[in-house]
């Protein structure tokens, strides 16, 4: 890895010079320390960078539009992590709260993952997918499987390199299973963008509109939580859609979507429902798995088991991994291999990823993620419940519930000069998220809530001058 020279900095070429001028903390739990403007000089001239190569939908010109909503003016560039620390390019320390996307579940740049990455870059690189398969891809199918019977017996794996590949995979090994195109999803569900997975994301309307014609009709949606009797009524016959259903895709909680928790029982109609009628029910637990809920699968929080199952995010550590897990029955529907696979990627099963992978989930086992985020979620309930902001979701995957439209990302800007990386969610964006690395420390912990306590209040009181002098008091 390198190191910063002595004045503090990394250099890298090309590229601006000075990346990083403090670089003093290693440790990973310090609290923030934010000392200028965000983004400072050093940040501000990558993202001028940034904002003339990227393509302008992506990062730069949404953060340049962004101050009419209340975000800063550029984001700050992210050069190093570690626990649940962050540092940008100016040298300021922040605490993520976000597990960079619900991914640094064990903390940024585990020591045991990068060790894993380090030792495995110098023995194999790349593989050869499906063709030559690798040492570290087999044992990570083991590990996999392992975690998966815990699930329901999800012992087949196929891997990818995304969250919206692993769902795709599980889409594609469904279809097969089912033998019928149809595939219900439901509003506000967010299961990736590349296009397979955006036929079944209805997490907002303007992701879809532009790609519209060519998403293709075999995925219908009905409303997240909606009364299992119109599920059953619209599966029931090709009529409701002109392809019938053979799969039911859907979240366990709905995580983009801000943190939604489908009401008690509801899964387990959905299960029902797919027994009955000769249906495929898949999970995506690309954000709610491997412990972010409390449970390892969010599946086991009622006890419903899927047929197959998507996971992403924090499998790879930080490493971008994705992977369908299905019963093996379910899996048989793909056939014997002909010669050459329907289905299979270059970088499948990539040895460095892999390795990571099996790194993550052994720490994830040794550190009890799922009681990590129980504990993280009753100190959240505990001191946000006597200040009357509502608390949503599961474990270490929990939403404010702010209550006005557009509020989470006003907050989230106060939230960063105050040091505290936050992201708003759901589809109105009135949920201030919260899935933090599981292994921050109680004093970062604390120190995040006393700050999006007065970041709240301040969001009260600027949108509703005379109320909020009266309701902020704690
Ligand atoms: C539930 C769920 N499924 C799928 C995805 C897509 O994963 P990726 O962004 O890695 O493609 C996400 C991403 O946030 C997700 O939350």
């Amino acid at each position: 890895m390198e190191r910063p020279d002595d004045t503090g900095c990394i250099r890298q070429q090309p590229g601006p010079a000075k990346l990083c001028a403090d670089w003093n903390d290693e440790s990973g739990w310090a609290l923030p320390a934010v000392r200028g403007p965000l983004p400072g000089p050093l940040g501000v001239a990558l993202i001028d960078v940034l904002a003339r190569h990227e393509s302008p939908g992506i990062t730069a010109r949404r953060a340049r539009q962004g101050e009419a909503r209340g975000l800063s003016k550029d984001p700050i560039a992210w050069v190093r992590a570690a626990g649940a620390n962050v540092w940008d390019a100016d040298g300021n320390r922040f605490v993520d709260l976000t597990a960079g996307f619900g991914v640094a579940t064990i903390g940024h740049t585990h020591p045991a993952v990068t060790a894993a990455i380090t030792a495995q870059a110098s023995r194999l690189l790349h593989g050869m997918g499906d063709v030559f398969p690798n040492d570290r891809r087999i044992e990570l199918m083991r590990a996999l499987a392992e975690k998966g019977d815990e699930a329901g017996g999800l012992t087949q794996v196929i891997l990818g390199s995304s969250g919206a590949e692993a769902v795709e995979a599980a889409l594609k090994t469904a279809t097969l299973a089912a033998r019928r195109p149809g595939v219900l999803a439901f509003w506000g569900g967010y299961h990736g963008l590349s296009y397979g997975a955006l036929a079944a994301t209805a997490y907002k309307a303007d992701f879809r509109a532009p790609f519209s014609a060519q998403l293709g009709t075999h995925v219908r949606h009905l409303p997240y939580g909606c009364d299992p009797g119109l599920i059953d009524a619209f599966v029931a016959g090709p009529a409701t859609c002109g392809e019938s259903i053979g799969v039911i895709l859907v979240e366990p909680i709905q995580g983009r979507g801000g943190e939604v928790v489908p009401p008690a029982g509801w899964l387990a109609a959905l299960r029902e429902i797919c027994d009955r009628r000769r249906l495929i029910l898949v999970f995506d637990e690309v954000y709610t798995g491997l412990g972010r809920t409390g449970r390892w699968w969010a599946s086991q929080l009622e006890g419903v088991r899927p047929d197959v199952m998507a996971v992403g995010k924090s499998l790879g550590g930080g490493l971008p991994i994705g992977a369908a897990l299905a019963r093996p029955d379910v899996m048989r529907a793909w056939g014997d291999s002909q010669g050459e696979a329907i289905h299979t990627s270059t970088f499948l099963g990539n040895p460095v990823v892999a390795a990571a992978s099996l790194a993550t989930l052994e720490v994830m086992d040794g550190l009890d993620i799922p009681a990590l985020a129980r504990r993280f979620e009753a100190a959240t309930r505990d001191f946000f419940a006597p200040h009357g902001i509502p608390v949503r979701g599961r474990g270490g995957m929990l939403g404010l519930e702010l209550g006005s439209a557009g509020a989470a990302a006003r907050v989230m800007g106060r939230l960063l000069r105050d040091g505290f990386i936050v992201l708003p969610s759901g589809v109105l964006g009135d949920i201030l998220g919260l899935t933090p690395p599981l292994v921050l420390s109680d004093a970062q912990r604390d120190a995040a809530f006393q700050a999006i306590l007065h970041a709240v209040a301040a969001e009260r009181a600027e949108a509703s001058p005379l109320e909020a002098t009266t309701e902020s008091q704690p």
